[in-house]
């Protein structure tokens, strides 16, 4: 049940955390929009330089205590009210049989492409080749339980794995990786294949071991053309919404750069749709209505603001999504380095100052 004879987000008392935003993916009542922050885990954070000092960002990745204390620094030290798992979409990649580098940003050593490289792909059990992600999950959910804050797993969509594994790095257009969608369709066809069965299991293994919500980030898909969109990423997130196991867990997509593909984002069948900064948000809310929720979607450089001009920004936005049947107040994109922490701290008091200045059902 999704609560579709339920008035959307009409008046109940306080919720906690976790509560406030299950409902707001499923649609149902709440007291105000949850909030927390893609990358809020990061080099913003002195205390995140601090215990990455001496350590690759990989080994932060698979030490199981380091990537906890990671993951709940931002409850602490910005008022973020939800826990992702700290990790990165590449963290199932090297079991696939690829070389992964990070320098920061991801780097494959040997390029996936031909179909014979795509063949030599392994999909193991991710329990078995990634047993730190689910204990990592483990431990957070435990010490999360009493404080009511919920925890949310992730993993990159295929297109945007594709396209680091084609390109071998990052890049603004990924020429190499469209010039195969054009030219070797049948090469990208069965690699985004292949990657769409590493990510339904992983996701469902990380909803086994304690995720409450995952998102799918999806930040490469945006270059496509609506009907490139439709024929080449649609069917895959379709899919994947299909298979997760989503009465344990709502699925939040994340497209990038995605304002002229809302509609096939709404028809993959997520719980949530996480857009970013270029897209209206009353129109959007308009146009998702009781289908979907929303997520976002403050440009993430509105954080260099002053306090008031975050609380103003906030307020508007949050304002812009009532017509959606749920909000969760995020960023439009993740934190960058250089986000200032007091920029952070002023978005989730906003949040909290939206119950105050909105009595509940007003
Ligand atoms: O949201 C969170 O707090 C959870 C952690 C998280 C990271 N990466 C940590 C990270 C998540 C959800 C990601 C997702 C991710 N990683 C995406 C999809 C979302 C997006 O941002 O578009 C992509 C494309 C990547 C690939 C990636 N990883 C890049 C391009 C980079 C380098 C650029 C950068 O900002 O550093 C990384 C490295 C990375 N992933 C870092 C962190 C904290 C920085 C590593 C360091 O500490 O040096």
């Amino acid at each position: 049940m999704r609560g579709a004879a339920e008035p959307a987000r009409s008046a109940v008392g306080k919720l906690d955390p976790s509560e406030r935003l299950l409902r707001s993916c499923r649609g149902e009542a709440v007291d105000r929009p949850p909030v927390w922050l893609m990358r809020q885990a990061g080099r913003y954070l002195p205390e995140y330089r601090k215990l990455r000092e001496g350590v690759s960002f990989l080994e932060m990745c698979r030490d199981v205590e380091r990537a906890v204390e990671v993951s709940l620094q931002p409850i602490r030290l910005v008022g973020s009210e939800a826990v992702i798992l700290f990790s990165d979409i590449f963290t199932p990649i090297p079991e696939m049989g690829v070389e992964v580098d990070f320098r920061p940003g991801p780097t494959i050593a040997d390029p996936i492409r031909s179909l014979e490289q795509v063949e030599k792909l392994r999909v193991p059990d991710p329990r078995e080749s990634t047993p730190f992600v689910f204990e990592i999950l483990r431990v957070l959910r435990a010490e999360l339980a009493s404080e009511r804050v919920p925890l949310l797993g992730f993993a990159g969509a295929p297109f945007t794995l594709a396209a680091y594994l084609v390109e071998g790095k990052g890049s603004k257009d990924f020429g190499t990786l469209k010039r195969m969608m054009y030219a070797a369709p049948e090469v990208l066809r069965a690699l985004q294949s292949r990657l769409t069965e590493m990510v339904v299991g992983y996701l469902n293994a990380q909803i086994e071991a304690g995720a409450q919500v995952v998102q799918l980030f999806d930040t490469w898909a945006g270059l496509l053309a609506p009907a490139e969109y439709r024929e080449w990423v649609l069917p895959v997130h379709t899919e994947i919404a299909a298979r997760l196991d989503r009465d344990r867990a709502p699925l939040i997509l994340y497209v990038n750069n995605g304002a002229h593909v809302l509609d096939e984002m709404l028809e993959s069948g997520a719980d949530v749709l996480s857009l970013d900064w270029r897209v209206d948000v009353a129109e959007a809310a308009q146009r998702v209505g009781d289908r979907a929720s929303l997520q976002g979607n403050l440009d993430p450089c509105a954080l260099h603001q002053s306090r008031e001009q975050i609380f103003a920004s906030v307020r508007r936005i949050a304002e812009a999504a009532r017509p959606a049947r749920g909000h969760i107040l995020n960023l439009g994109h993740g934190c960058l380095p250089d986000t200032p922490v007091e920029g952070v701290r002023a978005f989730t008091d906003a949040a909290r100052a939206l119950a105050e200045e909105r009595p509940c059902g007003a």
